[in-house]
């Protein structure tokens, strides 16, 4: 199972060579897939329709307890894909607590560690706030909240014969060094799957997440609240623990969009040119895509479809505070490699992607969908 790591080495000596002769079977193990594991809602299908546009075969998609419960989240995930028949992409149920952590848990922490402007999950329970349209926080995490599903409520429900972090431990056993695990919410699926099998990260191609900011403390503290929110980690502080067990795992490349997240905000210009070729995705974009709010996913996606994307990036090793008398309890902490600890890895650190190739692929992909059809083919 070494292969994923000696092919580039093998690439450049012998390419010239091989890459006539070998062309069929080289198209065929160069199939790029991905299991997008996030915490859906009714605007947030662009992260697989960049996936699809840009040629990857999503496996499936995967929910997590991020911005809402897992429950909920799934059902959302159901429903977009909906929305544009995307209904061959099966939804695995993923965890519905992180590792240890609970809305009191987090609470708790808050009263000793200040509060965070987006709460998620963890934000109290509010049934004024439900009966608006909002997902569910805190509670009971498998209740539904029906108003919440703007994009229409699904016919059909998540796949529940096998769980996501199951379904992932398969895919990279079926297709070594070809899935991508893409990661927009909470980390507990991805670390669930590292821990039931040592295999697993080693087999994946590599792991992209959305999340991980680092030196912005600054800024929280004198900027405005809504400069504090995109500041502040949620999909990390969600589950620290989780975080940093597939954070440290040996995935043969793991790519951090966290600072750079910040960087590309849709316009209203933006959302009425999507808008000018009408579909399900384009109009459900542009009535509740939030324009307060950078290409956070899409950011991801993208750098997982195209690595070129990235224009500055740096290799740090990287690691998760998981100390709960912490303030940066779930943040990460960047080191060189002369002096970085034992047991945490390299990654790729982006600071900053192409904005025009980037909003290129968001435009592309909602304008011209796929559907199960053109996946046939
Ligand atoms: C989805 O499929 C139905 C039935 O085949 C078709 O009528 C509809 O136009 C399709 N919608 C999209 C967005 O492709
Ligand atoms: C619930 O949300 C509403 C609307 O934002 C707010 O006015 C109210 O104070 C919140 N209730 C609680 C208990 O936080
Ligand atoms: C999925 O879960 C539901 C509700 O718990 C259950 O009724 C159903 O049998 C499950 N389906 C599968 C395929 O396991
Ligand atoms: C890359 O980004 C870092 C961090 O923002 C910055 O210090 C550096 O100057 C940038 N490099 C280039 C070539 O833009």
């Amino acid at each position: 199972m070494h292969w994923p790591t000696s092919l580039p080495l093998l690439c450049s000596t012998i390419l010239p060579f091989v890459t006539g002769s070998l062309a069929l079977p080289k198209a065929r193990s160069n199939k790029h897939y991905a299991i997008m594991d996030n915490d859906w809602y009714t605007a947030g299908f662009v992260p697989y329709l960049i996936a699809l546009d840009g040629g990857v075969d999503v496996l499936g998609l995967a929910s997590d307890t991020a911005n809402s419960w897992q429950p909920q989240v799934a059902l959302h995930a159901v429903a977009t894909l909906e929305a544009g028949n995307l209904s061959c992409i099966p939804v695995y149920p993923g965890a519905t607590w992180p590792l240890i952590n609970t809305p009191e848990r987090f609470q708790a922490w808050e009263t000793i560690h200040g509060k965070l402007p987006w709460e998620g999950a963890f934000a109290p329970e509010n049934k004024t706030l439900e009966a608006q349209g909002n997902d569910p926080t805190s509670g009971n995490p498998n209740r539904i909240v029906k108003e919440a599903f703007k994009e229409g409520y699904p016919k059909g429900k998540p796949d529940n014969s096998t769980s996501a972090a199951n379904f992932m431990v398969e895919m990279v056993h079926k297709y070594p060094g070809q899935v991508s695990i893409y990661s927009a919410g909470s980390l507990t699926n991805i670390a669930l799957a590292v821990r039931m099998d040592p295999q697993f990260a080693s087999l994946a191609k590599d792991l992209v997440i959305m999340g991980g900011y680092v030196d912005l403390n600054m800024l929280e503290a004198t900027g405005s609240i809504m400069l504090a929110d995109y500041q502040s980690d949620i999909n990390l502080m969600i589950d620290p623990e989780a975080s940093k067990i597939a954070l440290t795992a040996d995935f043969p490349e793991i790519t951090i969009a966290g600072n750079v997240a910040n960087q590309v905000f849709p316009t209203k210009e933006f959302v009425e040119e999507v808008a000018s070729v009408k579909n399900p995705y384009s109009e459900l974009f542009s009535k509740y895509y939030d324009l307060s709010f950078p290409f956070w996913d899409e950011t991801a996606a993208a750098l997982m479809v195209d690595p070129s994307l990235a224009t500055n990036q740096t290799s740090v090793y990287l690691d998760v505070d998981t100390s709960y008398g912490s303030p940066n309890y779930g943040n990460i902490h960047v080191y060189q490699k002369a002096l970085a600890p034992g047991g945490i890895r390299q990654v790729n650190y982006v600071f900053e992607v192409d904005a025009d190739k980037l909003k290129n692929r968001v435009k592309h992909a909602l304008q011209y969908p796929k559907t199960c059809a053109d996946l046939k083919k």
